[in-house]
């Protein structure tokens, strides 16, 4: 029997197709990552989607529609900037992630009126009269999926203004992780039967049963080190999740309980080995927001922490700015050194979850048009109306959220590993009564997660490290190579089947690709 190879791939494509069509249970759906990197106080990544479009008759992309970069974060609807809203911002990183002008036509046609601001104080970011539209949008994510009548907004008017007074265009929108309910009711009138429901991604692949919840799972992963995010609906990434996670039920409003220094592995670059209630407030509610960039702390708390390290508080710029000739700056954000977040165990539980922010993700870049030049700073911002843990924090932490459930979920994030794909990829399924997640455990997975990442700080006490401690790649942590190897046999013997039924020239002849067999002859 000759089975030559481009006919045996043919097969394995069509059986891939068969399988998959067989086991289509309900399954996350994972959001793509660009490979842009976006500032001015980044460097940050973003998800792509696509936006516009109204007809499910016929396939999106043949539909007026715009693929742009945003950030995931957000409740409620999209948001989007049109080409006008940087018309004031030129030559700046205004729209960076793409700017998108819904068909005018299609404008015309939307019904809803409503209009607001957006306002996210500790992001700086003012947005007036914002309009809601209900139009597709697409994720060409695991599938490509379209949800039409989609809540969006699109704004002709915004800007940030920077905690030194600049101000600049907004570079990105956002993409909504969800909301408390599954649609968005616009009225028209006092009718309710009038009233139009515009779709929130999430709960829509729920309700079509391509998800088994409404719910996401969230990593953002860091740009300066080439590890991208993770976004999943429906399911989380595992080996974005060290255990143990903490769960809370208001999406805004978690413990924090400290903000501690500590150092992985190795000797200490500072003067102390460790140093804990640098919290000004003592325990108090902080919110995750992926949609602001800082760690927006007190005033007091960023002092506390600021003290201890070689950083100057620029009182023109309003940043704290990392002094990069003190030979100090370069030992800590290379070294295993980190800043820590405490919060409460989730309930059945008795350990407070730690998570660790590596100085190393801290060492963070401002560009135009907040300065002229680029400079390094540490992400601590004077903040008094709460604490927001922003970007500078998620790079090191997971967050999620199960909707219908109302629980959210923080862990510890790994490094980029050796892979820069975190402890490996492997999407779970949240389901839909899923009120606990589960990390991979065990001692020494932040610190191996960040192996060839950071370099130890020698020390006498360290010095007799043994050099043959590498561990092998972070992967095998989490038993997918059995697996890998189950499919694997699955599919051989599959494949020896049909061959012995003779089926697969028959499919091969189906599906046969005469041009390509020739190319490769
Ligand atoms: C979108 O909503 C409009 C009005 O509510 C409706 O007529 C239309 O069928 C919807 N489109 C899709 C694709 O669901
Ligand atoms: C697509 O939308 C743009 C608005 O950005 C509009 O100018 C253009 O005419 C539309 N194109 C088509 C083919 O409808
Ligand atoms: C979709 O938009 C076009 C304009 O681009 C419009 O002519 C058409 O009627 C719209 N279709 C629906 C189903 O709303
Ligand atoms: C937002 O900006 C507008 C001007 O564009 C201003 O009138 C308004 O007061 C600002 N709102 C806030 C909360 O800063
Ligand atoms: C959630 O927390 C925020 C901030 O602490 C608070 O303003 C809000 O009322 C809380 N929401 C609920 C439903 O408890
Ligand atoms: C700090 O970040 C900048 C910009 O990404 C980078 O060039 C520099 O090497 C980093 N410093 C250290 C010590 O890693
Ligand atoms: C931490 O990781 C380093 C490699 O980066 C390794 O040399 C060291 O043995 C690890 N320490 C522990 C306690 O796992
Ligand atoms: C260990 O410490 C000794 C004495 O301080 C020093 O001579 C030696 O170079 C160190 N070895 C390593 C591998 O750092």
């Amino acid at each position: 029997m000759n089975l030559s190879p481009v006919a045996a791939c043919l097969c394995y494509y069509v059986l891939s197709l068969m399988v998959s069509f067989a086991f289509a249970a309900p399954s996350s759906f994972v959001v793509p990552w660009g490979t842009a990197k976006f500032g001015p106080d980044g460097p940050w990544q973003a998800v792509k989607v696509t936006l516009g479009g109204n007809d499910s008759t016929i396939g999106i992309k043949a539909q007026n529609v715009t693929e742009v970069s945003v950030y995931p974060g957000g409740v409620w609807s999209t948001k989007s900037f049109t080409k006008a809203a940087c018309k004031e911002y030129p030559n700046s990183l205004c729209g960076a992630g793409g700017t998108w002008d819904p068909d005018p036509d299609q404008l015309a046609l939307q019904r809803i009126g409503f209009t607001e601001d957006w306002i996210i104080d500790e992001a700086g970011l003012n947005v007036s009269d914002i309009r809601y539209i209900a139009l597709g949008l697409t994720i060409q994510g695991s599938t490509t999926k379209t949800v039409w009548n989609a809540s969006l907004s699109t704004c002709d008017i915004g800007h940030i203004t920077y905690p030194n007074g600049i101000q600049g265009g907004v570079p990105l929108g956002s993409l909504s992780l969800g909301a408390s309910e599954e649609y968005q009711t616009f009225s028209l009138n006092d009718r309710p039967s009038d009233n139009i429901n515009a779709a929130l991604f999430p709960a829509q692949l729920h309700k079509e049963g391509d998800t088994p919840s409404y719910s996401y799972g969230l990593h953002i992963g860091s740009a300066s080190f080439d590890y991208p995010g993770s976004l999943a609906f429906g399911g989380y990434n595992k080996g974005r999740v060290i255990g143990p996670v903490t769960s809370f039920r208001n999406e805004t409003a978690v413990d924090l309980l400290d903000i501690g220094i500590g150092v992985e592995y190795g000797a200490s670059p500072f003067a102390f080995d460790a140093k804990e209630e640098l919290l000004s407030t003592g325990t108090t509610k902080a919110l995750p927001n992926p949609l602001a960039p800082y760690l927006s702390l007190p005033g007091t708390t960023c002092e506390n922490i600021a003290k201890l390290l070689p950083v100057t508080y620029d009182v023109s710029l309003r940043y704290y700015l990392w002094n990069t000739h003190d030979p100090l700056y370069t030992k800590i954000v290379s070294s295993p050194a980190y800043l820590s977040f405490s919060f409460p165990p989730s309930p059945g539980h008795t350990d407070n979850v730690v998570i660790k922010v590596p100085f190393a993700l801290l060492n963070l870049t401002l560009e135009h048009p907040i300065t002229d030049s680029p400079k390094q700073y540490f992400p601590c911002v004077p903040y008094e109306r709460g604490i927001v843990l922003g970007r500078a924090f998620l790079q090191a932490a997971f967050l999620g959220r199960n909707w219908i459930e109302g629980t959210s979920w923080l862990a510890q994030a790994p490094g980029p590993g050796p892979a820069r794909e975190g402890l490996g990829e492997q999407y779970t399924n949240i389901e839909e009564n899923d009120a606990i997640i589960e990390g991979f455990e065990g001692e020494g997975l932040f610190n191996q997660s960040w192996a060839g990442h950071w370099s130890i700080v020698a020390s006498q006490k360290n010095n007799e490290t043994k050099p043959d401690d590498t561990k092998p790649e972070g992967r095998t942590l989490n038993g997918c190579e059995s697996w890998d190897w189950c499919w694997c046999c699955c599919w051989c013997c599959c494949f020896v089947w049909l061959v012995r039924m003779g089926l697969a020239e028959r499919i091969c002849a189906l599906q046969g690709h005469p041009a390509a067999v020739r190319d490769i002859r």
